[in-house]
């Protein structure tokens, strides 16, 4: 069948199109309801399906023969370290650490926050907190102590689960003082933390409240799976909004079960035994989704990398990976692949690897640049497929079908619809543009199985946020169009939501932080282009009457965010301004200082307060102007 007929298909009766999907996976009790809608009128799919998600993961697979499979190489350059699970041996982990978190009171339901690096035991106790039918919500480790608090306050886990470090290029980085820190910050105090004690440096425990890891395994039997409903929750990860307070977007156990098995297939072309590598983290939706679910619901090897593009130890890491375990598709963000290109633009590294087992090459998180996007197909003679997510979908809403239909990928485009999404361009009046016509994109309710049914304790925010602008719809929060062949073009956010490295960070929150400093009269912080990273952030600060020392408050700043939010947000530039740009009503014109700083042709709205402010701008913004 075509592209074109299935998606006409799933667009025209989304409700027998997922049925048929949902025999992709193997319930306990196949569903009747397919899909359903609450009191709120938000939709859920698969709601009195019963299933396991951690038994599809792995026992199902050990069950059908393929328990000597390897279903998880782990490879740390960072920690010289490789190892290689089957099947067999990570079902026994995850059902033993399943009964540690049960002998620690963790039942159905319950959350567990797992704060971890990249290492075998973080996708352990993801699978080990969906064995019980609980509910895990993983941080990413670069996430200061005061996110971690506010997550804890939010998800209120009964369980923290962490690693004693994480280790970056060069540094090790101790966790437990940063847990220690989230546990003193956060009203809501979890019972218990389990500790996972690395070689490279081990943790102090606090007695009564700390676990070892390492001695709790070795006691533990193997816990059953418990069987849950489609709709009961299986992780809540967390997301950058437009204010300072997270979202905690929730995932359904049987959407999200179908949603990976139908994209590792239709997305990826990926079969049982095929080795998929996303090269991110755990603690972002395309580790969750691609990592650890998605290869391991459909019988594949998938590959736990903990390590950088570049200087562990160099930029032909990611060749020799793809080499050493023969990875048929390699999955990484735009910025990753520039670094890689910073180091090595002849491909010299490259030419040293046997790449013969790569099929694609897949890349997400941010656009892909036209100058990247040759430089890879150049250097790999791959197809080099773009396709557009977001942490709320936790699947492809476009990309290239290659399961459905190996369609042409277009430079600059991020492929077509994936067939559930109903993508359209809408005005500001809601209204659907002509094609070619950039707009809001949109997605026409129901959105397909996998995606956010709601945002955590937090209904009103799930409709204001994405739901009241177009009724009928759910707002992506991106903007762009669709070209003559129906390939969508993504130009960017229409929000105050930034991309720095592929990581979804808030200016918002950066400027609740940074205008809580005394000396702060007023700030707006903006994302501008860099060259590696795609986006930075550029904090502009007015200081208070009789402020006039600015370099150790510029420093202030810049230690205040790594505190309050982490070292990822990468805030390198603070410039102090006399004033910032205004509409008559007070707003502040943070588009129009993004374009003067990009070098863009600036749109100045009528309602600007005083133009004079541009050329005083124009001279304080300097050689920050490309
Ligand atoms: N734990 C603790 N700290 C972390 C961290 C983690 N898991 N990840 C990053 N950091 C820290 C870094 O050590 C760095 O700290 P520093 O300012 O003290 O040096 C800071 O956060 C910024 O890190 P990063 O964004 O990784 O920038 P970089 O300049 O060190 O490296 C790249 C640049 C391009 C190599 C890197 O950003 C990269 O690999 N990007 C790909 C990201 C990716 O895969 N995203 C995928 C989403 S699909
Ligand atoms: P996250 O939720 O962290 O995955 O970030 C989602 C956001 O990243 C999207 O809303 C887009 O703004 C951006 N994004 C992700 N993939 C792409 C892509 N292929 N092209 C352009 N932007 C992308």
């Amino acid at each position: 069948m075509s592209y074109k007929t299935q998606y006409s298909h799933s667009k025209t009766n989304p409700m027998e199109y997922w049925q048929e999907k949902s025999k992709l996976i193997d319930w306990y009790q196949a569903p009747n309801n397919i899909l359903s809608q609450d009191k709120d009128d938000f939709y859920h799919w698969y709601a009195d399906g019963s299933l396991n998600t951690s038994y599809l993961a792995l026992d199902l697979h050990v069950n059908e023969g393929r328990g000597d499979q390897i279903a998880l190489i782990y490879d740390s350059p960072v920690t010289n370290t490789k190892e290689q699970y089957t099947y067999s041996e990570l079902k026994i982990l995850v059902a033993k650490f399943a009964d540690v978190l049960a002998s620690q009171g963790v039942t159905k339901g319950d959350r567990v926050l797992i704060y971890m690096p990249m290492i075998p035991q973080a996708a352990i106790a993801m699978l080990a907190t969906a064995r019980l039918g609980a509910i895990h919500s993983v941080v990413f480790g670069g996430f200061a102590p005061h996110e971690l608090a506010v997550r804890i306050d939010d998800a209120t886990p009964k369980v923290v689960v962490t690693a004693s470090c994480g280790v970056e290029i060069e540094k090790v980085i101790p966790y437990k003082p940063m847990i220690d820190k989230a546990f003193e910050d956060a009203n809501y105090k979890p019972d218990t933390c389990i500790v996972f004690q690395r070689d490279v440096l081990n943790a102090d425990l606090i007695p009564q409240r700390d676990v070892d890891w390492q001695t709790a395994m070795a006691t533990a039997e193997e816990h059953a799976p418990v069987p849950v409903l489609g709709t009961d929750p299986l992780y809540i990860l967390y997301t950058s909004g437009t204010t300072g307070k997270p979202k905690g977007v929730v995932r359904e156990n049987g959407g999200h079960a179908v949603a990976m098995k139908y994209s590792m297939d239709v997305i990826y072309g990926m079969k049982p035994g095929d080795v998929f590598w996303a090269a991110s983290d755990v603690g972002w939706v395309v580790g969750h989704s691609y990592i650890v679910y998605g290869p391991l619901i459909s019988g594949c090897t998938t590959i736990l990398y903990e390590g950088k593009p570049i200087k562990t130890p160099d930029a032909g890491t990611f060749w020799r990976v793809c080499e050493e375990y023969k990875v048929n598709a390699l999955f990484s963000a735009p910025t990753a692949f520039r670094a890689i290109c910073k180091e090595d633009p002849n491909g010299a590294e490259i030419s040293k690897y046997d790449l013969s087992a790569l099929k694609r090459l897949y890349l997400a998180g941010e656009r892909l640049d036209p100058a990247t996007y040759h430089w890879l197909k150049d250097i790999t003679h791959l197809p080099v497929i773009d396709h557009w997510w977001q942490t709320e979908t936790g699947w492809a809403i476009a990309g290239i079908p290659v399961g459905i239909e190996m369609l042409e990928p277009k430079e600059g485009a991020a492929g077509v619809a994936i067939p559930g999404f109903q993508v359209e361009i809408l005005d500001h009046d809601g209204n659907a543009v002509k094609q070619g016509e950039s707009g809001y994109i949109a997605i026409k309710l129901p959105l397909p199985p996998g995606c956010l049914p709601t945002i955590w304790n937090n209904p009103e925010r799930f409709k204001t946020g994405y739901l009241t602008s177009f009724p009928g719809y759910y707002v992506t929060g991106d903007g762009g169009f669709i070209d003559k062949d129906d390939y969508l073009f993504i130009m960017g956010r229409t929000d105050d939501v930034i991309n720095v490295a592929g990581h979804r960070l808030s200016t918002g929150e950066m400027e609740e932080v940074i205008s809580n400093h005394k000396d702060v009269a007023e700030c707006a912080v903006i994302g501008i282009k860099c060259e590696l990273k795609g986006q930075v952030p550029l904090a502009l600060i007015v200081l208070k009457n009789g402020v006039d020392e600015t370099s150790h408050i510029h420093n202030n700043l810049k230690e205040l965010i790594r505190e309050q939010i982490g070292a990822i947000a990468s805030l390198k530039e603070v410039l102090t301004v006399d004033r910032l740009p205004k509409t008559r009503s007070g707003k502040i014109l943070r588009k129009v200082m993004r374009q003067m700083v990009d070098g863009e042709e600036v749109q100045v709205p009528s309602t600007i307060d005083d133009m004079s402010i541009l050329d005083e701008l124009k001279v304080g913004f300097g050689s920050l102007i490309s």
